[in-house]
C-alpha cells in the first residue's frame, strides 16, 4: 500500500490493518508507550488547498507525535497568486522531495493526479465530494470502540449526502465492514445514484427508528451551484436533531458528526453536548491515533 487515496481502493483486510494500528496507537497514547522517533528523519508536506481545522491539525499532531517534521504549505501565500499553475506548483513542491504529502483539494481526483507525479506516499485529506478516507477510518474506530463491532450496526446518515465526501467514504467503508446503512435527506440533497445496499428516506420519522448511530452532515454550501435549501431554519425544522425527537424515534442511538458542526442546523446544542449520546469529540480525538496509524503504515510499510 503506497498511497491512501480513497476507501474504494481498500479491501476489508486493508481497513482492518488501519483500524488495528489505530487501536494500538489509542492505547499507546494513553500509556505513553509508542515509538516517538519512528519518523524522526522524515518531512511531511501538508498541501491544503481548502480550509480545515480537524484534519490539518490532527495530521500535524500525529506527525509530531511520531517525530516527523511538518511543512504547512499555504495556497494564499504561495506563487499560485503570481500566476503559477497547479501542475507547476505540484512539480515544484515534489522536486523538494518530501517524504509524504497530505493533501486536500476541491477538485475530484486531485490527490490521485499528484500521486502519479510524486515520488512519495500521497494521503488524501479530502477531495471534492468524492473521498475523505481518514475521516471514514476514524469514524469506524469510534464505532468499534463504542459498540465493540461494526458488522450489523444500523448507521443512519442525515443531511447533504449529495455533496459530502464524508458520506461517500463512510458508506464505502461501513458497507465493506458489514454495517446496515440508511441515508435521510431532502430529495434535492440525495445523490443522483443511490449507493448500492443503502436504504433512503426523505423524513426523520421514517428513517430514524432502530438506528444504532445517527451521523449528521453539514450543508456543503460551497459545493452547491445554487441555493438548494430555502433557509437553515427550514432545514433544521425538518432534518435537525433534537433531544425530544431522538427520545421519541431513536432513544438508544449515538450521535456523530464529522464536523464542522453548524449548531442549530444539524442539531440543537443539547444533542451535541449530551454525554450519553454524543460521540463528536471522541471522533475528533480519534483523528490522532488514526492518522498516526496511516503515517506509520504508509511511511514505514512495516506496521502489521
Ligand atoms: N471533518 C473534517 O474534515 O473537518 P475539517 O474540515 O475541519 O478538517
Amino acid at each position: 500500500m503506497r498511497h491512501l487515496l480513497g476507501i474504494d481502493d481498500l479491501s476489508r483486510e486493508d481497513i482492518e490493518r488501519f483500524l488495528e494500528r489505530a487501536h494500538y496507537y489509542t492505547e499507546a497514547l494513553f500509556e505513553g508507550s509508542w515509538n516517538k522517533t519512528l519518523l524522526s528523519d522524515r518531512v511531511i508536506l501538508h498541501l491544503f488547498f481548502e480550509h480545515s481545522t480537524r484534519t490539518l491539525t490532527s495530521f500535524e499532531i500525529a506527525a509530531k507525535r511520531l517525530g516527523a517534521e511538518v511543512v504547512n504549505w499555504n495556497p494564499e501565500t504561495s506563487s499560485l497568486s503570481k500566476g503559477e499553475n497547479f501542475i507547476d506548483t505540484i512539480d515544484t513542491l515534489c522536486a523538494m522531495r518530501p517524504d509524504a504529502i497530505v493533501m486536500r483539494h476541491a477538485d475530484y481526483g486531485a490527490p490521485k493526479f499528484v500521486a502519479g507525479r510524486a515520488g512519495c506516499p500521497i494521503i488524501n485529506g479530502g477531495d471534492s465530494w468524492r473521498a475523505h478516507p481518514t475521516q471514514a477510518l476514524l469514524d469506524a474506530l469510534t464505532l468499534r470502540q463504542h459498540f465493540g463491532k461494526i458488522e450489523g450496526l444500523c448507521v443512519t446518515l442525515i443531511g447533504d449526502i449529495a455533496h459530502s465526501r464524508v458520506a461517500t467514504s463512510n458508506i464505502e467503508l461501513l458497507r465493506k465492514m458489514g454495517a446496515k446503512l440508511r441515508i435521510i435527506a431532502p430529495a434535492i440533497l440525495m445523490p443522483e445514484k443511490r449507493p448500492e445496499g443503502v436504504e433512503a428516506f426523505n423524513t426523520l420519522e421514517e428513517g430514524l427508528p432502530h438506528s444504532d448511530v445517527v451521523m449528521t452532515l453539514r450543508l456543503q454550501k460551497e459545493r452547491m451551484d445554487r441555493a438548494l435549501i430555502s433557509s437553515d431554519g427550514e432545514y433544521f425544522r425538518e432534518f435537525g436533531l433534537t433531544t425530544s425527537l431522538l427520545d421519541r424515534l431513536a432513544p438508544k442511538a449515538m450521535v456523530m458528526d464529522p464536523g464542522p458542526l453548524v449548531r442549530g442546523v444539524q442539531m440543537e446544542d443539547e444533542v451535541a453536548e449530551d454525554p450519553r449520546r454524543s460521540l463528536i469529540l471522541k471522533q475528533v480525538a480519534n483523528g490522532i491515533p488514526t492518522r498516526m496509524a496511516v503515517l506509520d503504515i504508509l511511511m514505514t510499510g512495516k506496521a502489521a
